[in-house]
């Protein structure tokens, strides 16, 4: 059985004392949480002072994004290594917003994928399909190219430990939810990508979170989806009772 994994994507929101704040009510209120992983992603330059705060609880600690080099003259970008030293265990590479706001291609994604494995962060890997690509059919294709992009070359053994989450564009900061039959068809497709270029074995290990509005009311029963494993939760993920709300929604 696949563990539910609910991550929290903090984007570019807070100051240092809101995320603190966050933090502590979020490790106060999941003591005695159990049956699900639990992960923060704060903005970068918050990453030592919330992995303080959530040491040793059951929650872990990502970030958003990370360059694919080690060191170097690479103005204003952080290493796995430089993650790895504030107690990161996950990172978010391929989210939306990077794709289409900040101009990351599949290429692009693949090295920092890449580089993450290899440095022993655990990679959550998006994909998604924009609003006109849903709506000429061909949300598959767009989930296939982006698959193959953005993991090609990934071995079987790492694919096993990285986690995917599928994001709709539409869907995301928008309160527009995939109902869990549109989620569920696409985790489905993925499940069977996976069995296609590797095998069943991975197919069935590979954590796959929905991601898009997700919410305390509509989180059970996206969750309940037999190819859903966990949620990547953006503004819900800023409060407290919203969070944990949604973690309350996994499968036991
Ligand atoms: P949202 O964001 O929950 O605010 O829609 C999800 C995400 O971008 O991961």
């Amino acid at each position: 059985m696949r563990r539910p994994f609910i991550a929290g994507n903090w984007k570019m929101n807070l100051d240092r004392a809101a995320a603190i704040a966050l933090a502590e009510g979020l490790v106060k209120h999941s003591e005695g949480k159990v049956g699900v992983d639990l992960a923060v992603c704060p903005p970068s330059v918050y990453l030592d002072a919330v992995g303080r705060v959530i040491a040793g609880s059951k929650i872990a600690l990502g970030a958003q994004n990370v360059y694919h080099e080690a060191n170097g003259a690479y103005t204003g970008e952080i290493s796995v290594a430089m993650l790895q030293d504030l107690g990161c265990k996950y990172v978010i590479l391929g989210h939306s917003e990077r794709r289409h706001v900040l101009g990351e291609t599949d290429a692009a994604i693949n090295k920092k994928v890449h580089a993450a494995l290899k440095g022993g962060l655990v990679p959550i890997v998006c994909v998604g399909e924009l609003l006109e690509e849903r709506e000429a059919s061909k949300t598959l294709e767009v989930i296939r190219r982006q698959f193959d992009g953005s993991l090609a070359g990934v071995s079987e053994a790492q694919m096993k430990t990285l986690v995917i989450a599928y994001e709709p564009v539409w869907a995301i900061g928008t309160g527009k939810v995939a109902t869990p039959a549109q989620a569920e068809e696409v985790h489905l497709d993925l499940r069977k990508i996976l069995q296609e270029r590797y095998n069943k074995g991975v197919a069935e290990a590979v954590r796959i979170q929905y991601g898009g509005s997700v919410k305390p009311d509509n989180a059970a029963e996206l969750l309940a989806q037999p190819d859903i494993d966990g949620a990547l939760v953006g503004g819900a993920s800023l409060k407290v009772d919203q969070f944990l709300g949604i973690a309350a929604g996994a499968p036991k």
